[in-house]
């Protein structure tokens, strides 16, 4: 892999025979044609080789040559040697060449080679653009570097709760219940098989190829899932906490989904989810448990991702100074308050001129993202932990405090992203766990087997929920959720 031969700069592989195989991300011919260089990645790092393939020496020089350029695949095979040119340390003196395959242009027989149409052609293109070529996306180098830190941040998340004695329990994603009462959820139907065909839908299967096939399977809305209504789930919460109190400290992280017809940077329809679940801890050891975690995410980037944070930082789609902002997250211990002290800072703010939000900070509002983002941004400049926040506002598992005003809750919130994490103690006392379900107005029947865990040997437990492509955004300083997420899926788009 490109990756292991460039490390320390090559040193490792110098004057030995190598294969290397990958896409071009350049193609250049030199020497009026006798030479032909060809810088190759592979997707391991953000780094590339550069081959150089003499019409004398290498043999397959003339099926390389005919490329056509920028994404065409070889495979090569040369000696590794110190750079005779500017810009590489070293670079292959290939001895075979095999071009794997051509990059064809607008003549869909694809016999034309080297047309302008390859949508990832060696320009630099918009972030819009590469979304619109999810299929090809990967081939950039942000969205390639957005994945390799996204496979970091989910291989640090299970180490994280691995070491901590955490179990990573796998939560369903098709369910009854609403964990988050918001109303936010999609169903399911049942595609039945070709007995029950109500429409024959025509599609060319392959595109280069118009060959007329039948899709077999046809919606009936009357089925559900199998007579009975279920829903994607919006959170693994609920599920989990029936682990939680049994093997105390637990974690789920999988796909989650709802339908807010949203359309900011911020949202999707369907997003990944973190979610612990600790016994025997209240309040504040969950907001300890969240500092704890989101610190080491941020450690083991800056230990393991250096270049594709460098990348990031000098990335026109980056943030200037990246890598000091995550320094600093480390360096200093997350501001907390409850939600009553953040209405007299934001009102404050107001009244000595400082601001002018578009709705007033009166006490029981929902935070707008603006006042969120001003309090990490503007007062605090850190992350912020919001506590105890009315009870009208927030679910019905929160534990209600003695104010009988305010839950037990914490929602974090980070510069330029706002809420990050959400999380509550859960109310564990079954009296009070019923009387909220009845002043929100959910059938507590819905929720035996939630109830049951409180009336067999019940405990306090607490627990919160990361965003994971909040995460991402935070750690690559990324400006839109759609980038950090492989297939991301908001309103109209969920073709593949
Ligand atoms: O605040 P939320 O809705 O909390 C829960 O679902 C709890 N059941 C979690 C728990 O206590 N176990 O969502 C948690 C986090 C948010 O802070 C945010 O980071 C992310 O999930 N999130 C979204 N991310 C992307 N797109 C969306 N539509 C999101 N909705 C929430
Ligand atoms: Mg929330």
């Amino acid at each position: 892999r490109v990756k292991e031969v460039m490390a320390n700069e090559g040193t490792q592989f110098l004057d030995k025979t190598i294969t290397v195989a990958g896409w071009a991300r350049t193609t250049r011919n030199a020497n009026k044609g006798q030479l032909l260089f060809v810088e190759i990645n592979d997707g391991s790092s953000g780094e590339s080789i550069q081959c150089v393939l003499d019409s004398e020496k290498t043999e397959g020089f003339d099926e390389c040559k005919n490329s056509g350029g920028t994404g065409a695949s070889f495979q090569m095979v040369g000696t590794l040697i110190a750079s005779q040119g500017d810009g590489q340390a070293v670079e292959l003196a290939v001895t075979t060449g095999k071009l794997l395959g051509a990059v064809y242009g607008g003549n869909i027989e694809g016999t034309e080679i080297g047309g302008a149409l390859y949508p990832m052609s060696k320009k630099a293109h918009t972030l819009e653009h590469m979304r619109e070529h999810a299929h090809l996306r990967a081939r950039g180098r942000v969205h390639a570097a957005a994945m390799r830190i996204r496979h970091c941040m989910a291989y640090a998340t299970h180490t994280f709760f691995h070491n901590h004695g955490f179990l990573y329990i796998h939560t369903p994603i098709l369910t009854g219940a609403d964990c988050e009462g918001a109303g936010e959820q999609f169903g399911v139907t049942t595609l039945l098989g070709s007995d029950h065909l109500e429409t024959d839908v025509t599609i060319p299967i392959d595109p280069t190829k118009p060959v007329n096939e039948t899709v077999v399977g046809a919606v009936d809305y009357s089925k559900d899932f199998f007579g009975k209504r279920v829903n994607l789930t919006v959170s693994g919460q609920l599920n989990v906490e029936t682990h939680a109190c049994a093997l105390s400290d637990v974690y789920t992280f999988g796909p989650t989904f709802r339908a807010e017809n949203s359309h900011t940077g911020r949202h999707l329809a369907e997003f990944w989810m973190i979610e612990p679940e600790i016994c025997f801890a209240d309040l504040s050891d969950d907001i300890n448990l969240a500092e704890d975690y989101l610190k080491y995410c941020v450690k083991f980037a800056l230990e393991n991702c250096a270049e594709d944070l460098e990348f990031f930082e000098n990335s026109p789609h980056g943030e200037v100074g990246l890598r000091d902002r995550l320094k600093n997250v480390l360096d200093n211990p997350f501001q907390r308050l409850t939600y009553t002290e953040a209405i007299k800072v934001l009102q404050k703010a107001e009244k000595d001129g400082d601001v002018k939000f578009e709705e007033d900070p009166v006490w029981g509002i929902d935070l707008p993202s603006e006042m969120e983002r001003y309090l990490c941004e503007k007062v605090y400049k850190k992350p912020v932990c919001l506590t105890d926040y009315p009870k009208e506002i927030k679910s019905f598992y929160m534990k209600l405090n003695d104010d009988e005003k305010t839950v037990a809750a914490v929602d974090i919130l980070v510069p330029k992203i706002g809420e990050i994490i959400g999380g509550s103690q859960r109310e564990h006392r079954m009296d009070v766990l019923k009387k909220r379900c009845e002043e929100m107005g959910l059938d507590a029947k819905q929720v035996w087997w939630y109830l049951d865990l409180r009336r067999y040997g019940t405990v306090p437990h607490a627990g919160f929920g990361l965003g994971f492509e909040r995460l991402i955004l935070f750690i690559t300083g990324l400006q839109n959720i759609r980038d950090v997420i492989p297939f991301p899926r908001y309103p109209q788009n969920a073709e593949f």
